[in-house]
């Protein structure tokens, strides 16, 4: 009887795309894939660790399914991810129906790790790692493969897998966008951020692999691929000793050039950029292609000197600022996006409005805003006090969520009259006379599936001219034309 397996996924993008290389190399091994939790023998939920509440969310979700093994007693849950590298055996000890922790750069030996649950006799007393992972040198930081009483754990990172070799298996696809992971790890050590310690040293992925991947899609009808990594301006520059590397290395426009030249109908999208290393040269090779697509992440963190250089971001304001309007005279159309952080250590009043006044300077499309949350073993955690009260966090926080709520309003305002190539994805969530879809800024459009002037309905995945006639903050509504 072939097991099996539901995969449930938390976090970011990086993380979708992990699970689909997961689904990948599950299914070569002969394991069933399901789309529905009841009735699976093996639950794998990949996971986040970047702030305290990702890591609450899947400790809920762990006891809540403690309901379901009660029903189902073959049933095994393991923890894949940012939180099984981060807790790595002590996740069992503290959630006792777990029986797998898989990080990130371990993923190939999925297979044996579930197998040595299921049969304990063949693990114990055999610490997995030391034949089966690359080499010894390949390896970050070696943990050894724990496999005992039916548990497995394999945390060990690596320097070099890329999965580049891994052909995703498109979960949960609309078959229209899709994520393709062009790097790894990250080593920018921003004081806050515990993802060098998860995810380890940065790689970056054969540059080939990449293309023909995204080829691969369009030619399955796909028209949106989203190309990502923890800082995608790096791609490339750091030296990669990976096996599966054939020599060739090029900087991360060349790359976005590539991609985007399999078709003009393809939309090439990218996550995330670092500001400090956001160049022209990236911005040139966007103004050259219509097809990359005119909105970029760029995360700011803090408007405020001080708790930038607190930070370790190796960027000003001022610099930041720079970038900013690098942006808007190459891509006038461009919509920005941003990340911050709220209560950082020491984080003053005046640091706080200094972050408002930088949002009403830039005036982004969209925010993702966060209350500064201590993750053990990152720099803050080590040197700087988690010293702003968490009401006031708080307080700061909806702060910025208000003035940017203001702000996407307003800019959305703008955007009435307007008209807008929309990539179709397919029905509205509130009615099925309605579909929706997005402009190349990345801006959710809501439109009538059929013309009212007459003309043919819209299609999923198709191009249509969409022409803005309202709006809230969050969704521009509009018509076909
Ligand atoms: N607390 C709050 N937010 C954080 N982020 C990263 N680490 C933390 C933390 N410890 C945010 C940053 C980053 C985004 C992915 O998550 O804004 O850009
Ligand atoms: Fe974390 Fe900074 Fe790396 Fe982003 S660039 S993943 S915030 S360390």
């Amino acid at each position: 009887m072939s097991e099996k397996i539901y995969i449930e996924t938390y976090g970011c993008q990086m993380n979708f795309a992990d699970s689909e290389v997961v689904a990948s190399i599950l299914e070569k091994a002969g394991y069933q894939l399901c789309s529905e939790i009841e009735g699976c023998d093996f639950v794998l939920i990949n996971t986040c660790a970047i702030r305290d509440n990702a890591e609450q969310r899947v400790r809920h979700r762990v006891r809540e399914l403690r309901a379901l093994q009660g029903r189902h007693k073959r049933l095994r849950i393991g923890i894949l991810g940012c939180m099984a590298e981060r807790l790595q055996s002590r996740l069992m000890a503290e959630e006792d129906n777990v029986s797998l922790v898989c990080g990130p750069d371990a993923y190939r030996r999925l297979p044996e790790l579930i197998m040595a649950v299921r049969n304990p006799s063949v693990g114990t007393g055999r610490a997995l790692s030391a034949s089966d992972a690359p080499s010894t040198a390949d390896t970050a930081r070696r943990v050894p493969t724990e496999v005992s009483a039916g548990l497995a754990v394999a945390t060990d990172l690596s320097t070099t897998e890329t999965y580049a070799d891994i052909e995703p298996v498109r979960l949960a696809s609309n078959g229209i966008s899709a994520y393709i992971s062009i790097m790894r790890g990250c080593q920018n050590y921003c004081a806050y951020c515990v993802v060098p310690y998860t995810r380890g040293r940065e790689r970056s992925r054969d540059p080939q692999t990449i293309v023909d991947e995204a080829r691969s899609l369009f030619d399955r009808g796909y028209r949106e691929v989203t190309l990502l990594g923890q800082n995608v301006n790096s791609y490339g520059l750091t030296p990669n000793p990976s096996p599966d590397r054939r020599g060739e290395q090029i900087p991360f426009p060349e790359l976005m050039a590539r991609v985007a030249e399999i078709d003009p109908r393809l939309r090439v999208r990218f996550a995330t950029s670092h500001p400090k290393d956001l160049s022209d040269e990236l911005l040139q090779v966007m103004a050259a292609h219509e097809n990359i697509c005119r909105c970029i992440h760029l995360p700011v963190q803090s408007g405020s000197n001080r708790m930038l250089k607190l930070m370790n971001r190796k960027y000003t304001v001022e610099w930041y600022l720079d970038r900013v309007e690098a942006i808007r005279r190459y891509l006038p159309d461009c919509s920005i996006t941003t990340d911050v952080i709220a209560g950082f250590s020491t984080e003053t009043l005046e640091d706080h409005q200094a972050t408002l006044d930088l949002f009403r300077r830039v005036r982004y499309d969209y925010a993702y805003m966060f209350k500064y949350s201590l993750r053990e073993g990152t720099y803050a955690w080590k040197h700087l006090a988690d010293d702003i009260p968490e009401e006031e966090k708080t307080r700061r926080l909806n702060e910025i969520i208000a003035l940017q709520g203001q702000i996407a309003l307003e800019n959305n305002r703008q955007e009435v009259g307007r008209e807008y190539e929309v990539l179709v994805e397919g029905e509205s969530h509130r009615s099925k006379e309605q579909f929706f879809g997005r402009n190349s800024q990345n801006k959710v459009l809501v439109f009538d599936r059929i013309p009212s002037a007459g003309g043919p309905a819209a299609e999923p995945g198709t191009y249509r001219r969409v022409r803005v006639t309202d709006c809230t903050a969050a969704t521009l509504l509009g018509c076909l034309v």
